[in-house]
């Protein structure tokens, strides 16, 4: 899909269809209606005198417009209460319109800058992360997972998608939100489509070839070590995990670094297990598909690194993938093996299906090679963080509140939100045991805190965030602009904490 942005005014643009944000003013809709012109004002008017349409938030009209607009269709997208306004509301707005012109299949939309967003003093928002919210939402919204459909649902998709303003001096920062918006939603897409992809396409080898492929078309560094080199490094973790497998592991290494870098490095570790069946401890049958997208945390670093390339910032950041699938067979590890992990440390594997922890003790250990100023992880870690936050919020644990506060804050930006749970010390007991350093379970309760306190006993000397995707990347129901199955999730919030990195 094409992205850009025009200076043009309502009437003139000529589009399949233009959708305009109308709000519920304390003015009454009278001024808006009047700044559509009179032919649509006319339209409209039956609908809001007999309160048809009185912009509330989620309201969508959609009138054919006549002669006097280039525009055969006008869809009015009910903004809600003007004082009220959140750039997640402009990205659901946008979702709504884009959604609207695709189930009448049509080929070109476009959506009116919404001046009025820029005076609103709760949302302190510029032109450009306007435009950005409304290019999110309606290429978000617009995803699909339809490689393998032979016939094709919406033969015909959208091809162009136009924000257009009649205000000359807006256009370049318009333009600039424009092109942040573009980049960061087909990063997610990217991050989408390889959750997506089933465990017979994506498995460790398909997975590093598929990373090298788009480290070189974006411009970044990816470096894979296969399993020789693997077992020469000691990362016990990842070969225990992997040797169940007919497919063997990799560990995947990215780099982005632009030059004149002024801040320390970043470290994103992604757990990339391709499919999780849970191994010896194997899973119950109902819902084990859901486990090809046991890779997401690998999705969301691979995704950002294609966003960091493609926006050119200023950070030097490191990837991190160690990349296994998890499978019952002979010569898989055992419940009662002992590992010892990259960093020297030694595991009980309780449980086979706890693999995630595993592979990232090694990941955490080898980080330590870049002193990083930061490592953050993420993984569809434990279905304790889905029982304990839903798919509302990514878990967050770590060492360093300040790097926290900054996620949390980068969370209710992009709406990619993240929830800390406490890493007390008092949990570190249930992880203890009696044969090895550590044990990979710690017992039924707060699973998604002894998992957290699993990693920290393998991070190194350095700031450490941990983020539990297991709710927040694999979506059982259609979202505004996510539908089910993989969300891209992590790729906007790793952006936006980025972007403000010092
Ligand atoms: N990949 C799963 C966690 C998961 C569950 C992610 C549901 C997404 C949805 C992880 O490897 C796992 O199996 N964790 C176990 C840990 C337990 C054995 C200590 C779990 O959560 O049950
Ligand atoms: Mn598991
Ligand atoms: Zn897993």
């Amino acid at each position: 899909m094409e992205i850009t942005c025009e200076f043009i005014s309502l009437s003139d643009a000529k589009k399949d269809a233009i959708a305009v944000f109308i709000f519920q003013d304390r003015n009454g809709l009278a001024q808006q209606v009047e700044a559509l012109g009179k032919p649509i004002g006319e339209k409209l008017q039956p609908a809001i005198s007999l309160k048809d349409f009185s912009a509330k938030k989620g309201e969508l009209l959609s009138l054919y417009t006549g002669k006097s607009i280039a525009s055969p269709r006008l869809f009015l997208i009910g903004m809600g209460e003007t004082e009220k306004l959140t750039l997640e509301k402009i990205r659901r707005g946008a979702a709504a319109a884009a959604k609207a012109a695709q189930a009448v299949k049509i080929g070109s939309l476009g959506i009116e800058f919404p001046m009025s967003a820029l005076s609103v003093p709760s949302l302190k928002a510029t032109p450009s992360d306007v435009a950005q919210a409304i290019v999110e939402g309606a290429a978000l919204s617009l995803y699909r997972y339809d490689k393998y459909l032979t016939a094709k649902e919406d033969e015909k998709k959208l091809e162009s998608l136009t924000i257009f303003t009649s205000d000359k001096k807006r256009l370049n920062e318009i333009q600039e939100g424009v092109r942040w918006g573009e980049i960061l939603s087909t990063a997610t897409w990217l991050a989408r489509d390889l959750e997506n992809a089933p465990s017979n396409e994506i498995y460790p080898e398909t997975l590093a070839y598929n990373v090298q492929e788009t480290a070189h078309t974006h411009g970044f560094k990816a470096t894979v070590f296969d399993q020789r080199k693997i077992e020469s490094l000691k990362m016990g973790g990842i070969l225990a995990v992997s040797k169940g497998s007919s497919h063997p592991p990799r560990f995947i290494i990215l780099e982005h670094n632009p030059g004149n870098v002024k801040s320390g490095t970043v470290v994103l570790v992604g757990k990339g297990v391709t499919f999780d069946s849970g191994g010896i401890s194997i899973k119950p049958a109902a819902n084990m598909a859901e486990m090809k997208m046991d890779m997401s945390g690998a999705a969301a670093v691979i995704g950002t690194f294609q966003a960091l390339a493609g926006l050119q910032l200023p950070v030097h950041i490191v990837g991190l993938i160690p990349a296994v699938e998890n499978m019952p067979s002979g010569t898989a590890v055992k419940p009662g093996d002992i590992v010892r992990h990259y960093n020297g440390k030694t595991s009980e594997v309780d449980n086979t299906d706890a693999e995630g922890r595993l592979i990232l003790a090694d990941a955490l250990g080898y980080a330590s090679h870049y002193k990083p100023d930061l490592v953050i992880d993420l993984a569809t870690l434990t279905g304790a963080c889905v029982v304990a936050l839903g798919h509302l919020a990514t878990g967050m644990m770590g060492n360093d509140q300040g790097a926290m506060d900054a996620l949390k804050a980068s969370g209710e930006a992009t709406y990619d939100r993240v929830w800390q749970l406490p890493l007390f010390d008092e949990y570190e007991k249930m992880i203890k045991s009696d044969v090895a350093d550590v044990k990979n379970t710690g017992g039924r309760w707060a699973g998604a805190i002894t998992a957290g306190w699993f990693l920290k006993k393998f991070i190194g000397d350095y700031k450490w965030v941990h983020l539990d995707i297991a709710g927040t990347a694999i979506l059982e129901e259609n979202m505004d602009y996510a539908p089910k199955g993989g969300s891209g999730v992590g790729v906007r919030l790793l952006i936006e904490f980025l972007k403000n990195w010092k």
